[in-house]
């Protein structure tokens, strides 16, 4: 079946291969006679489902044995909460520090404000940011619980290709990143974090599930305001079964883990050939902003996104109808976010070269027309 290519920045486009699984196991999971939906979370079945899930996850992020993996909810704005109320004391400074890149790494500071002290350490001085504020330039507090950032500002399209080595500043504080929309686009270097945290909704899965990567030695630190459902020790303790998981979306994370797996480029396998992919697919897109006179992308070439392209039109005017002619010819979901207007291509692991192909012959037929 031909679909069009949905560039949503999430929830967004699933592989087409774990949507057809999905669809031919949804009445019947493996002869049980009942779909995922329908299942006990505490039955052999779906005890199964969830724990291969993990081990395909644990396997193809090469996540090492000193950290959990936590099948949580309350998304990616839930952490921001569920973080300080963890990790706050486990310094007595009850200070967490932060790295305002864009949108998102603000909002995580504002809402950990309510459980301690947030230090800004560094944050971009432009209403639009464009480039990172080097390491070496971050005023770090005496002791933090935990240093902060986002890893991949999905608005403003700014990515860290390198998590920065909290030890060369002289911190031995754990290091908290909010990689929501590139998780599994790309290897971790997990000698530099304590605790990674997403929403599946964008590279992963449907909403409703929310993956956190936490190193062993820092469960047990939950304020005593920290609900049970919430406190990572309780969570790891209990395989993420304290309470109900999403089990569908857990279900669908582990169809999309496989398909991961699956995946082969240039002699790669797995996430280094999903990497490879999705840095071809950038270059695509950026190389044709780059070479026009109508589309400008600000951001720095050395922290430009991977997965979130935010692009504007010389003339703002004509983006009414670069979207509309976009739809037509089959490419969805184009509209920058509602705070930055213009335009936004997501290119999650699930968009294959071929839509990234798609979307930069509608950009040179429109500028051909409008030039
Ligand atoms: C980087 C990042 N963090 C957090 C969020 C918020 O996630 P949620 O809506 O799951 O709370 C988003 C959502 O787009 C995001 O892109």
């Amino acid at each position: 079946m031909a679909r069009p290519f949905n560039f949503s920045a999430g929830p967004a486009a699933l592989p087409l291969e774990v949507l057809e699984q999905a669809a031919a196991e949804m009445l019947d999971w493996h002869g049980s006679g009942v779909s995922v939906m329908e299942m006990s979370h505490r039955g052999s079945d779906f005890m199964s489902i969830c724990d291969q899930a993990e081990r395909d996850l644990r396997e193809l992020l090469a996540v090492p044995a000193a950290f959990r993996i936590l099948f949580m909810q309350g998304g990616g704005l839930g952490q921001n909460a569920i973080v300080p109320m963890n990790l706050i004391g486990h310094s007595a400074s009850h200070t967490a520090d932060f790295v305002l890149t864009g949108s998102w790494s603000i909002k995580s500071q504002a809402e950990a404000q309510r459980y301690g002290e947030a230090h800004v350490a560094a944050r971009i001085d432009s209403a639009r940011p464009v480039r990172l504020p080097p390491p070496s330039t971050w005023q770090l507090s005496t002791r933090p619980s935990y240093v902060h950032l986002c890893s991949n500002e999905t608005i403003d399209g700014i990515e860290f290709q390198d998590l920065p080595d909290l030890h060369s500043l002289g911190c031995d504080a754990p290091l908290v990143i909010d990689c929501s929309s590139h998780i599994a686009s790309r290897t971790i270097d997990w000698r530099r974090v304590g605790v990674a945290y997403a929403g599946a909704q964008k590279n992963i899965g449907p909403a409703g599930l929310t993956l956190v990567i936490v190193r062993e030695d820092l469960l047990g630190h939950a304020l005593a305001i920290c609900p049970s459902v919430f406190d990572y020790r309780t969570v790891a303790d209990q395989g993420s079964m304290f309470n109900t998981p999403p089990t569908y979306a857990i279900y669908i994370a582990g169809l999309t883990f496989q398909w991961l797996k699956r995946q082969t480029e240039e002699g790669l396998t797995g996430l280094a050939a999903i990497e490879a992919r999705n840095i071809a697919k950038a270059k695509l897109l950026y190389d044709c902003i780059d070479s026009s006179s109508l589309y400008r992308n600000e951001v720095d070439p050395s922290c430009r996104s991977r997965m979130n392209v935010p692009f504007f039109l010389a003339n703002d005017s004509l983006t009414e109808s670069f979207l509309s002619q976009a739809k037509e010819a089959g490419l969805l979901q184009l509209r920058g976010h509602k705070s930055v207007g213009g335009l936004r291509a997501s290119l999650y692991n699930a968009m294959p070269i071929e839509g990234v192909q798609a979307l930069v012959r509608h950009m040179h037929a429109f500028e051909a027309k409008h030039a």
